[in-house]
């Protein structure tokens, strides 16, 4: 299952992570929801390949732990998403289409 690309109709924001977005539901460990909005990562997808970190040439993404949480323990999170130039390399590579960028949704 992709990110659903219009998360930010169909969810809520309901908590702030590092200067970034969390649209729920979340119920920690097992539910985590999506962070960020111009540059969006469903945790519940992530199971961190990696790939959006070695591949973005801005540096958008930084690990962060995500202990028992059923696909992987850690995730990449969108740290500096204002700094997206929006090469889209991140979507492309992302093996489970966990990441979703619209540069019309602002940050
Ligand atoms: Fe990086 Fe993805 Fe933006 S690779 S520049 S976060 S579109
Ligand atoms: Fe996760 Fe996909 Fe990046 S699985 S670590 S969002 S390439
Ligand atoms: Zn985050």
């Amino acid at each position: 299952m992709a990110i659903d690309p219009q998360f930010d109709e169909n969810r809520d924001v309901v908590d702030e992570h590092e200067g970034h977005d969390v649209w729920g539901p979340v119920d920690e460990p097992e539910r985590l929801g999506v962070h960020g909005t111009h540059v969006a990562v469903d945790f519940d997808i992530c199971l961190a390949d990696g790939a959006c970190l070695e591949d973005c040439p801005v540096d958008v993404f930084e690990w962060v732990d995500t202990p028992d949480h059923p696909e992987s323990e850690i995730k990449a999170d969108p740290a500096n998403e204002a700094q997206c130039i929006d090469c889209m390399l991140c979507v492309d590579v992302c093996p489970v289409d966990a990441i979703d960028v619209d540069a019309s949704r602002s940050a």
